[in-house]
């Protein structure tokens, strides 16, 4: 009854009285008014004014299934929208538990205890963009970065096409606009012995998000802020699932970013001064180059290449 109600709302330009719906429904009054306020804890902004009925304001920052629009054979096979959450990550965790098949997706508008990197929190307001992917795929676990790699490739391709904004790739997996950070990645596995039993790949992007806590203003932006305008939110998760199918797909094959030269452009990690934690010092240099592993080449000042593979790397110039 819900979902009638909601189709009734979606096909009418402007207000439907509540008398309109119980009679085209045949149910009470009060009934059409318990759905509204369920369609309403769904999330949906539909607003009622006397004498003229209910209706149903367009919501950007929703993720309808319908319009999100992508369902691809890696990612997205199946789409879960949540309304909250501890962690889309936990949340598939817990799904893993029970067998859930490679290729699901989790998404919810917020997360109370959404996770970044380094066990930081990720400060998981309305209007972002929380998402893990499920994936089920033998490898080692030593091909966990290159996934993540490849993961934060495609989301930067995406941004790029969908709002044309200059996005790129702070190694190993953070987007940037204009040196401040719009997403974030973390990726998890389980592995038994030597290889993988399933890998999470938890991804955060600031979408509508219209401020940040004082203490990362500075360092983050979203595509509201970049663009000035509200993001239609399922159209552009589309985008970036289908992004993300198409470079995980190639990735699963090859096992290797397929593209690698065009990752190198897009990566504004490359000919700066970085300096980063390695083997109980901190290393200091140029990054000069990936590797086919997707391992940062760093040359330090006696003219020595060293590769890392993971780890916090702080870039001259960005946050
Ligand atoms: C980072 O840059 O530190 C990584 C942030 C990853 C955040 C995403 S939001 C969706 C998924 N669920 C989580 O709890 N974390 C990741």
């Amino acid at each position: 009854m819900k979902n009638k109600i909601l189709s009734a709302l979606k096909n009418t330009e402007g207000y439907i009285s509540g008398e309109e719906l119980s009679h085209s429904l045949n149910i009470t009054r009060s009934a059409v008014w318990k759905h509204i306020g369920q369609l309403r804890d769904d999330g949906y902004m539909i607003t009622s004014v006397r004498n003229r009925g209910y209706k149903l304001e367009n919501d950007f920052d929703m993720i309808d299934e319908e319009k999100v629009g992508f369902h691809g054979e890696t990612v997205g096979k199946k789409l879960i929208v949540l309304k909250s959450t501890d962690s889309t990550n936990n949340e598939l965790k817990r799904l893993a538990r029970d067998g859930e098949e490679s290729g699901t997706v989790v998404c919810a508008y917020t997360q109370t205890a959404g996770k970044g990197r380094f066990g930081r929190q990720w400060k998981s307001d309305k209007g972002g963009l929380y998402f893990s992917i499920f994936l089920r795929a033998d490898l080692p676990p030593s091909d966990i970065a290159s996934i993540t790699l490849a993961s934060g490739y495609a989301v930067c391709l995406a941004i790029r096409e969908y709002t044309g904004l200059d996005a790129r790739i702070k190694w190993p997996n953070d987007i940037i606009i204009e040196n401040r950070k719009i997403c974030g990645i973390l990726t998890e596995m389980a592995a038994q012995s030597d290889r993988l039993d399933y890998i999470l790949i938890g991804i955060g992007i600031n979408v509508n998000n219209a401020e940040f806590p004082d203490e990362i203003k500075n360092k983050a932006t979203s595509l509201l802020i970049e663009t000035g305008k509200i993001t239609d939110k399922s159209a552009f998760f589309g985008k970036v699932l289908e992004s993300l199918d198409k470079v995980l797909s190639s990735f699963l094959v090859s096992i290797s970013i397929a593209d690698m030269e065009d990752f190198k452009k897009l990566c504004a990690t490359l000919g700066r001064e970085v300096s980063v934690q390695h083997g109980g010092s901190i290393l200091t240099g140029k990054a000069v180059d990936i590797t086919t592993l997707g391992e940062l080449v760093i040359e330090t000042q006696d003219n020595e290449k060293i590769c890392i593979s993971s780890g916090e790397v702080t870039v001259q110039g960005i946050y």
